[in-house]
């Protein structure tokens, strides 16, 4: 005998019949329902004897030459047995397959192992809806969303552009992250959004684009201050989802609703308050700024080419100037 058996046989009659003894690949093993397992055994020394299989202590298949082999009959047509290395492949699994699987292996000269390997079975994961709150989402009012799943469902996690979202003061996660709180919503949740849902062997990952609705924030861009003879040039430029709309108010008569007002060649009498009202439709807000606008008398008269051309020359600064903040304003959105 070889000095390694000589030692293990003497451990074995030390600590008794069966000992433990790495014969199965560490688990667990993960497998979808429906799919095939082979239990693979790690080489063993010498041949073998007889073989016994159990799932969760209850007997599977017993090989035990020369005594008939005997096998549990729920697994009739649903387990091989490989005789020479003690292979176990169990075909069609279903989600009572998952539990522990213990290999008792006799070898030739009597020597006795035992090992045990954990069996997974997943349903596949699916993804099947959003739920999102009914009507249009208004900034600063509460959301809730629901990801409904079918299958086993181990982790979800929601995701913004691909980036996992974090519980925070703002976002809370309640039954294992199924339904997402945001309270308050702002319009920086804007956006599209992911659930994903997963198991060790699926993954099934949903998409949902979130509009929050808000505004309008008003503001007026263009000169308090003029010369007689200029142009008058105000840009009212509501920050607002949807789009809102915009009404001019000069000196307390209406006066059009395109965003930019133009009055040409202005007099001191144009002098006055400029008010740009701006109405949201979903979120039903109403917002006004003024303008309060000074139109100065030019005291010394100037011919009239050099005066039309100090016109064209403010118009020109002044279109510049609303352009480079419309500019602005739109690229810090
Ligand atoms: C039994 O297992 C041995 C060792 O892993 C392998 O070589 C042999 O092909 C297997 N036999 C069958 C019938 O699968
Ligand atoms: C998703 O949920 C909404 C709201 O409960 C429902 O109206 C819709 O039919 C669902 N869609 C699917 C595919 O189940
Ligand atoms: C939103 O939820 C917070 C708690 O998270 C609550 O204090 C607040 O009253 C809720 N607001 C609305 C409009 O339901
Ligand atoms: C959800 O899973 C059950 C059982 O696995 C299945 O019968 C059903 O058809 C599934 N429903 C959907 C919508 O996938
Ligand atoms: C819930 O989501 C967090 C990330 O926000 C993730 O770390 C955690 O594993 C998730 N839990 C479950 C049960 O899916
Ligand atoms: C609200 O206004 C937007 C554009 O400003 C328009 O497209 C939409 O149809 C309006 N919605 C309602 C409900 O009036």
């Amino acid at each position: 005998m070889e000095i390694a058996m000589v030692v293990t046989l003497i451990i074995t009659l030390l600590t008794g019949f069966s000992q433990e003894q790495n014969l199965l690949p560490p688990g667990p093993i993960n497998k979808e329902v429906g799919a095939n397992v082979l239990f693979t055994t790690i080489s063993s020394p010498e041949p073998v004897r007889a073989i016994r299989w159990q799932f969760n202590g209850i007997e599977v298949i017993t090989y035990n030459p020369p005594e008939p082999e005997t096998m549990n009959p729920n697994y009739h047509g649903r387990v091989s047995l490989n005789y020479s290395s003690g292979d176990l492949e169990l075909k069609g699994l279903t989600m009572s397959d998952s539990g522990q699987y213990t290999l008792i292996l006799t070898y030739q000269s009597g020597l006795g192992f035992q090992d045990h390997t954990l069996l997974q079975v997943f349903e596949p994961v699916i993804v099947i809806n959003i739920t999102s709150p009914e009507g249009n989402l208004i900034e600063y009012s509460n959301a809730t969303f629901t990801c409904e799943g079918n299958g086993t469902i181990s982790t979800t996690v929601w995701m913004k552009d691909y980036k996992i979202l974090a519980p925070s003061s703002s976002i809370q996660f309640l039954d294992d992250n199924r339904t997402m709180v945001i309270s308050p919503v702002k319009r920086s949740d804007s956006g599209n959004y992911q659930c994903v849902m997963s198991n060790p062997v699926s993954t099934s990952i949903s998409h949902y684009s979130i509009v929050v609705n808000y505004g309008p924030d008003v503001r007026i861009f263009g000169a308090q201050t003029l010369e007689e003879g200029s142009d008058i040039l105000l840009l009212c430029s509501p920050d607002s989802v949807p789009p809102a709309a915009i009404t001019w108010t000069v000196k307390g008569t209406s006066a059009g609703n395109a965003p930019l007002y133009v009055t040409e060649n202005s007099n001191p009498s144009d002098s006055g308050d400029y008010k740009c009202t701006c109405w949201n439709n979903v979120t039903g807000i109403t917002t006004s700024a003024v303008q309060v606008l000074t139109v100065r008398a030019v005291s010394s008269r100037l011919g009239p080419g050099v005066e039309a051309g100090i016109t064209l020359g403010v118009t020109a600064a002044v279109l510049i100037l609303v352009g480079v903040i419309y500019f602005l304003i739109k690229r810090s959105k």
